[in-house]
C-alpha cells in the first residue's frame, strides 16, 4: 500500500502524540505547574545567586521557539528572558524578519537562573536545567525551533560544530525543525554582517512554519 504523507490523514506520528498538549487550556495550566516547580529548583548551585528564575515568556501556541543561553543581569532583575540590549535586537529581528512581534513566539533559554559574571553555564547546569526546556517544548509544541548562539545549540544537538559552520544545515531536536543562529550578543559585537545572517536564518525559520 502506497500510504501518502501527503494526504490530509494524519500521519502515525500525530496519532501517537499526546493530544492533551494541543488544549490550549491543559497547557497553560501545565506551564503555570512548571513555573511552580522552576521558581523552588535548587538542582545546581546557580540558585544561590539568582534574584529571580527566568522561566520563559511568550505565546502558548507559538509556532517558533527561540531558545537563548541563560538570563543576564536585567534579566535576572526584570524576571523575563531577553529584555536587555541583546533582547531589544531579537525583538527588532522578530519585527524585520517574521513581522510578528515578541508576544506571538516563545523565549526561553536553556539556563533558567542567572551564571555569575554571565560566564556560559557548565555543562552540570545545562545537564540540572535541561528538563525543564523539554517539557516546554512537549507542552508549546512547536513546528521550529531557533537555537541563538553556540550554548544553545549545543546543548540541543550534541554537536562540535560551532553555529558558523552549522547554520547552513537543518537539524533536529525531538523530531521538531532545529534551526541554529547566532545570539545576539555576537551580532551586536561584530556587527550588522551577523544581523544580516541572523534575518535569513529568521526567514529560514518561518519558512518550516506549518
Ligand atoms: N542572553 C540570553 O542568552 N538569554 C537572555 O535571556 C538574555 C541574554
Ligand atoms: Fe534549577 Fe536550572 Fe536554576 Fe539550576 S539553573 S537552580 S537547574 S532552575
Amino acid at each position: 500500500m502506497v500510504f501518502n504523507m501527503t494526504s490530509a490523514e494524519p500521519n502515525i506520528q500525530m496519532n501517537t502524540k499526546d493530544r492533551s498538549n494541543q488544549d490550549p487550556i491543559n497547557v497553560d495550566r501545565e506551564l503555570n505547574r512548571l513555573l511552580i516547580k522552576v521558581e523552588a529548583c535548587k538542582k545546581c548551585e546557580l540558585f544561590k545567586q539568582r534574584q529571580n528564575v527566568v522561566f520563559g515568556e511568550g505565546s502558548i501556541q507559538a509556532k517558533i521557539l527561540f531558545v537563548g543561553e541563560a538570563p543576564g543581569s536585567n534579566e535576572d532583575v526584570q524576571k523575563r528572558p531577553f529584555v536587555g540590549r541583546s533582547g531589544k535586537l531579537l525583538d527588532r529581528l522578530i519585527n524585520e524578519s517574521l513581522n510578528m512581534t515578541r508576544d506571538s513566539v516563545y523565549i526561553a533559554n536553556v539556563i533558567k537562573c542567572r551564571p555569575p559574571e554571565n560566564r556560559t553555564p557548565l555543562r552540570l547546569e545545562i545537564n540540572s536545567c535541561i528538563d525543564y526546556l523539554n517539557r516546554q517544548i512537549e507542552l508549546i509544541s512547536p513546528s521550529v525551533i531557533v537555537a541563538l548562539g553556540n550554548t544553545a545549540f549545543k546543548a540541543l544537538t550534541n554537536t562540535k560544530e560551532g553555529v558558523t559552520q552549522a547554520r547552513t544545515k537543518l537539524y533536529s531536536y525531538r523530531n521538531i525543525d532545529l534551526i541554529p543562529t547566532f545570539h545576539p550578543s555576537a551580532a551586536l559585537r561584530n556587527g550588522q554582517r551577523v544581523v544580516e545572517m541572523m534575518k535569513e536564518d529568521f526567514l529560514k525559520a518561518a519558512n518550516l512554519v506549518r
